[in-house]
């Protein structure tokens, strides 16, 4: 089974508890949180806070993504806020190895993220380190974009890079993920998806049905 990991970022964040109520209900059970600083990407999210205000309410796994600069100097505060796993940009560090190692030190998972621009190879040395890769399907700042079908070739390799070494490293898209592509996003070798805008627009229940009834097909 495929897994979808809704994106909080297109919430309504007036009714973000019952939002997330209405993701539970449906049977999901990751959730995205992604994470801006302004430096990394041009926009600004939200942090530790809100993840730890949320972590008293649901179970759900969180997926948080950051898209800061030099990520280690966050590990500790975001594995103490309730992250489940945490995926941080190789672009946005020279200690990748180290902030590695640090998530596994509080008994997180462990995801490394690579923009459209950075060629799969530069995260090769770490998949065996790693949960997760996530593969951004458009530039990372912002909800809402479309996705750059090249991304996807990446995300080919990538596979092609994890089933050759007998990893079971999962991978994850990220950014423009919809109705009419996430077929081909699980074909081209993701079995995580994340989606923002395509699931918090309108009815969230029949979006979170359709897009995992493309997704596990
Ligand atoms: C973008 C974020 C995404 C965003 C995806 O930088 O990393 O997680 O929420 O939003 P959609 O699915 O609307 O492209
Ligand atoms: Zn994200």
């Amino acid at each position: 089974m495929n897994i979808l990991s809704p994106s909080i970022l297109s919430a309504d964040f007036w009714r973000l508890g019952e939002q997330i109520r209405e993701i539970e209900r449906t049977g999901v059970k990751y959730l995205h949180i992604d994470v801006m600083d302004g430096l990394f990407v041009p926009s600004i999210s939200y942090g530790m806070p809100l993840i730890a205000s949320l972590r008293k309410h649901t179970d759900l796994f969180f997926d948080v993504h950051l898209m800061i600069e030099r990520p280690e100097r966050y590990v500790k505060d975001f594995a103490e806020s309730g992250a489940d796993m945490i995926n941080f940009h190789i672009e946005g560090t020279d200690q990748i190895g180290e902030t590695i190692k640090a998530i596994r030190s509080y008994g997180k998972k462990v995801g490394i993220a690579i923009k459209p621009g950075t060629p799969v190879e530069e995260a090769e040395p770490y998949l065996d380190l790693v949960d997760m890769v996530l593969v951004m399907t458009v530039e990372p700042g912002f909800g809402g974009q479309k996705l750059i079908p090249e991304c996807l070739d990446k995300v080919v390799l990538m596979r092609r890079m994890v089933e050759e070494r007998g990893l079971s490293t999962d991978i994850q898209v990220d950014g423009g993920i919809a109705i009419d592509n996430a077929e081909r996003a699980v074909e081209a070798g993701a079995n995580v998806i994340v989606a923002g805008s395509a699931v918090f627009k309108n009815d969230i229940s029949v979006n979170i049905k359709e897009l995992l009834h493309k997704m596990n097909k």
